[in-house]
């Protein structure tokens, strides 16, 4: 731990550090309902992987049948070790003061088959105790039901290319909902779906096509479960159900018109293709007329983009109770030419716009990562717009760093100047945020990175068998954060 001093001082330098010409930290107390958090996934913490009979999942079998599709050949086997040391997890969490800790179930530990014929004991013995520790601390568990760690045994049916994906993770989260809805009052279904549907086929192939069945499948499987919810759960647990959408925040390259229409493109493609049918019910127009327009140019009978019916767009219709958006970094829009009609054709052709980050931008240590935590504010108030001004809860944000060293100097300025960012749009928009989770409480296996890219505010040390945790600046700051409500560590303090 660094002497206080020393993180008073630290912060008046991070304080100075700016981000846009009119950066200024925003000194403003959060209101007293406003929740503080922080977060992980099944598969980047719990190790554990074949243990008290949990089955193979995909990312298991692909860390062992191909290392080399890992930066450093790793796998999460052990991971953080959190399914033996669950209850150092929480200790840490409880030391930070958050609110919620947001973590995911593994589907292969509670239903090593991936069906509900079988339930695993020990599986659902792990995560009630987890919930009777967190609630012991009194911190508000939010459980994401999958976190991209598919059972093998359903990815050898098609996963989420076989329309029968949408009851398979029905039976999934009802399952979930009765054995544990007692404990959680929030859930989500999915974490990021459109990452999930870009990288779902292999090498990346997925030809404009398989991308579009795969979200198609489980949106309605996120409706189908969030209908369950409502119809059997709802009354007496009293929880609240949504889904956990991702999206750069996007920016018009220029002020030019053609360049404010591509941008209001992208966002429909990329947070509107999960966010409308959610909310609005159907998917974006732009999607509907630009996917269809391709598709009959390209010689076909009907849109590579599924339809709804309208049973399936009355169940997608307000099936998320909040806003849950992950966000990490920002990116300028440009109006392009029209792409031609060619083979294979490519969603990034039905999008027709491009975007890029300044050579300028401030880099992280993984790619699409800069630093521009100011496109927050233009990214809430687009949610806020088009959905009807929900109650939106960041779910995850942070920034890497490939040492894991203590002094994190560049993550506290990262973490403040969101949430600097995040004040000033819920007081001067007026736009409803109503929580912030950072990624992550400690470092974890960062999927293709492996080990080589850290999000924590507490290191782990990978190479030792207790895994052992230990605060990092930003664990301290963001304490301070939890335990004051107030972004500045210095005499002024917070305006309330
Ligand atoms: C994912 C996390 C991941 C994080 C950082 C998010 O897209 O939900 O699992 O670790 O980004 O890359």
């Amino acid at each position: 731990m660094i002497s206080i001093l020393k993180f008073a001082v630290l912060m008046v330098f991070i304080a100075s550090y700016s981000f846009a010409d009119d950066y200024v930290l925003n000194r403003k107390r959060f209101p007293p309902n406003f929740l503080f958090g922080a977060a992980t996934s099944a598969y980047q913490v719990e190790g554990a992987w074949n243990e008290d009979g949990k089955s193979v999942s995909t990312w298991d079998n692909t860390t062992h049948a191909d290392p080399d599709s890992i930066a450093d050949g790793s796998n999460g086997d052990v991971a953080c070790d959190s399914y033996h040391k669950y209850k150092e997890d929480v200790a840490i969490l409880k030391e930070t003061g958050v609110n919620h800790y947001r973590f995911s179930l593994a589907w292969t530990r509670i239903l090593p088959t991936g069906f509900p014929d079988q339930i695993n004991q020990a599986g659902v013995t792990y995560y009630k105790n987890l919930l009777r520790e967190l609630r012991a601390n009194g911190i508000e568990p939010f459980v994401t039901i999958y976190h991209w760690d598919m059972p093998l045994t359903l990815q050898e049916r098609n996963g989420l290319l076989n329309e029968s994906f949408i009851d398979w993770f029905a039976d999934y989260a009802a399952v979930c909902f009765d054995l544990f809805g007692d404990d959680v009052k929030i859930w989500t279904t999915f974490n990021e779906p459109k990452g999930t549907c870009l990288f779902v086929v292999p090498n990346n192939k997925t030809e404009g096509s398989l991308e579009y069945i795969c979200a198609h499948n489980v949106l309605r499987a996120h409706a189908k479960a969030y209908r369950i919810y409502e119809k059997r759960f709802k009354a007496t647990q009293d929880g609240r159900v949504g889904i956990v959408l991702d999206s750069y925040s996007f920016v018009p390259g220029s002020d030019s018109a053609e360049n404010i229409t591509a941008t209001e493109t992208t966002y429909q493609f990329e947070l509107g293709w999960f966010a409308n049918p959610v909310f609005n019910g159907d998917y974006p127009e732009i999607m509907k007329s630009r996917i269809g327009a391709r598709s009959r140019a390209e010689g076909r009978k009907s849109s590579r983009l599924p339809e709804f019916t309208e049973a399936e767009k009355v169940a997608l219709n307000g099936s998320a109770d909040f806003f849950a958006l992950n966000t990490y970094s920002t990116s300028l829009v440009v109006a392009i030419e029209d792409p031609p009609i060619s083979y294979p054709p490519s969603r990034d052709q039905d999008m027709g716009v491009t975007n890029y980050q300044p050579d300028e931008w401030e880099n992280s240590t993984m790619n699409g990562m800069k630093v521009a935590p100011w496109g927050i504010r233009p990214l809430l108030n687009w949610i806020n717009d088009h959905y009807n001004q929900p109650d939106i809860i960041i779910t995850e944000n942070g920034t890497p760093d490939n040492t894991g060293t203590l002094q994190d100097v560049k993550r506290v300025s990262l973490i403040q100047s969101y949430l600097s960012y995040i004040r000033d749009t819920m007081e001067q928009d007026g736009v409803n945020v109503i929580g912030y989770t950072v990624w992550s409480i400690m470092d974890n296996f960062e999927w293709t990175q492996g080990y080589s890219q850290k999000f924590g505010l507490y290191n782990v040390d990978f190479s030792s068998p207790n895994r052992t945790r230990t605060p990092k600046l930003s664990a301290q700051y963001y304490k301070n954060v939890c335990q004051t409500r107030c972004l500045i560590v210095d005499d002024y303090g917070c305006i309330d």
